[in-house]
């Protein structure tokens, strides 16, 4: 069964061909990034017309990349939620006119439920049930996959995402957007133990996250630096940042799994990119003896990949909708 999916939340325009959930027939991603760091962050209206764009020629690319037609294809796939609304919209009325210009049925999927199936492209013998830890620019959350498309939240941040914290700071010590990326390289050469981060608890919610209080103190370092008139190491401040936000997402990720039993393990997301969190979740999950699956690192950003394989599993279990199919800036991954 082949899906043709389409995702616009954010700053990537792509779309793709999946084979049965989890064959990459072809994946086409237009990137917006370079105009938006003009201006520090994604704005949201030249995000949108960008879109509008893109998408027609990044669709045709992918059904012929993907040596097939729209007639060749079972369903529609797109990112309804969660995003920039006006981001979203331009996918969804694509993908609208689509499914009904050809007939075919017209998936809605959640931005999150894709980001996890990205691991479903990158590892054949991956299946439910598992616990995954969901982090990318404006999400962090533990999360019960219990089936292909049953989702149960075990833990959120009640503030900023890692994301956000590693882009704040970065943008605060002058990186390029998106910050994230430039921290972790220039992390590499950095001491991460140079710097004493606070390591905050939500009182009573052992799988919440805070990482507000986190950024604050990196802000904090600067900003006293400054009025001082000393120069901060940025090497070390990106390392124990980076060290930092890593360690306290493991550690709650293995308290939830040693709390729910789970011994396979999945990370999602663009920050599921990061180097240190990555080798410290490998390093744990290895003392545990759980097994962990990471998506590889050309699938850790945004793509339509992802949504085509999660896609594939939301239109077998039925989950198609019609024409009034609307976007939604925000929306449960539960839901
Ligand atoms: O999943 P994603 O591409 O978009 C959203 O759905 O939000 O995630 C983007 C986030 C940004 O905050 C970006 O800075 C972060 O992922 N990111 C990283 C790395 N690569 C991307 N954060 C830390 N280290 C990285 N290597
Ligand atoms: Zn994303």
């Amino acid at each position: 069964m082949k899906i043709l999916a389409i995702e616009s939340s954010c700053d990537e325009t792509a779309a793709a061909v999946i084979e049965d959930g989890r064959t990459v027939l072809s994946s086409i991603v237009a990137t917006q990034v370079e105009e938006h760091r003009l201006y520090g962050g994604v704005v949201p209206e030249i995000a949108s017309r960008r879109h509008a764009e893109a998408i027609s020629g990044v669709t045709k690319e992918a059904l012929s990349q993907a040596n097939v037609t729209l007639q060749d294809i079972d369903a529609v796939a797109v990112t309804a939620y969660p995003g920039l609304i006006g981001a979203l919209l331009v996918g969804v009325n694509f993908a609208k006119g689509l499914a009904f210009s050809s007939g075919k049925p017209l998936v809605p999927v959640h931005h999150l439920r894709g980001h996890i199936a990205s691991n479903y492209l990158a590892h054949p013998d991956l299946k439910p049930p598992f616990l995954c830890l969901v982090v990318s620019g404006g999400h962090t959350h533990l999360v019960h996959c219990e089936d292909y498309t049953t989702f149960r939240i075990l833990g959120r941040t009640r503030d900023d995402a890692a994301g956000e914290c590693f882009d704040k700071a970065a943008r605060a010590m002058g990186m390029p957007y998106p910050g994230g990326i430039a921290l972790d390289k220039r992390a590499e050469g950095g001491d991460p133990h140079a710097f004493a981060l606070p390591h905050p608890k939500v009182e009573g919610s052992p799988f919440d996250f805070s990482f507000s209080g986190l950024k604050t103190a990196v802000l904090n370092q600067l900003h006293n630096a400054k009025q001082k008139g000393l120069d901060v190491n940025i090497e070390d401040l990106c390392a124990s940042l980076r060290f930092t936000v890593a360690d306290i997402l493991v550690e709650k990720t293995i308290a939830a799994a040693k709390e729910s039993g789970m011994t396979q393990i999945v990370m999602a997301g663009g920050v599921s990119a990061n180097s240190e969190l990555r080798r410290q979740l490998q390093a744990a999950c290895d003392k545990e003896g759980y097994r962990l699956y990471m998506p590889p690192l050309s699938l850790c950003g945004d793509n339509a990949a992802m949504i085509g394989a999660q896609g594939y599993y939301e239109f077998i279990a039925g989950h198609t909708a019609d024409l009034s199919l609307n976007a939604a800036a925000t929306a449960s991954i539960e839901d």
